[in-house]
């Protein structure tokens, strides 16, 4: 197993767009697998290429719940086709922003399209968990973190908490 670190903010890599990616190959397989490992370690329920300096539009997810049989889904240059008018809000957060829990109101379901680890077109349908967790995991291929859809006021004192932490790690080191 491989575990990759995982960029936390005020790192910039985590606002940069990531690039296609032009072949599902031997290398493409070995850095969806350390992104599972690493998610599955954190744990978290997905994870994205940017969050571990890796800029390519490549995601992970699991969303099993505890007990139950684990479901990783990799998506390769994924593309949502369509937000369905309905919004849900339920809480997120990130392992690229750790601790921070808040509500975010996102479409209820999408469908996306994608590449599977086989080289496979793939369109799916999603709603609730999964629906969040696609839109979450995507914007982080365009360099959005769900805490851009915060009012500013929240936004700011999240990232005046990291810009700190990374201020005072600095010191330290
Ligand atoms: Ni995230």
């Amino acid at each position: 197993m491989a575990k990759r670190e995982i960029l936390v903010l005020p790192d910039a890599r985590l606002r940069a767009i990531a690039e296609p990616i032009e072949k599902v190959d031997a290398e493409v397989k070995k850095l969806a697998k350390d992104m599972l490992d690493t998610m599955y370690d954190a744990p978290g329920i997905g994870l994205a290429g940017p969050q571990i300096g890796e800029m390519k539009r490549i995601v992970v997810m699991d969303l099993a719940k505890e007990g139950e049989k684990p479901d990783p889904i990799v998506m390769i240059n994924p593309e949502i086709l369509k937000y369905s008018e309905e919004t849900i809000t339920s809480e997120e957060g990130c392992l690229s922003i750790p601790e921070i829990y808040y509500d975010v109101e996102r479409p209820a379901e999408v469908t996306v399209k994608y590449t599977d680890l086989d080289g496979n077109e793939v369109e799916r349908e999603a709603k609730d968990r999964l629906a969040i967790c696609i839109q979450h995991e995507l914007d982080h291929l365009d360099g959005v973190l769900y805490i851009d859809y915060l009012s500013r006021l929240k936004r700011d004192r999240v990232l005046k908490k990291f810009q700190k932490a990374e201020k005072l790690a600095k010191k330290a080191s």
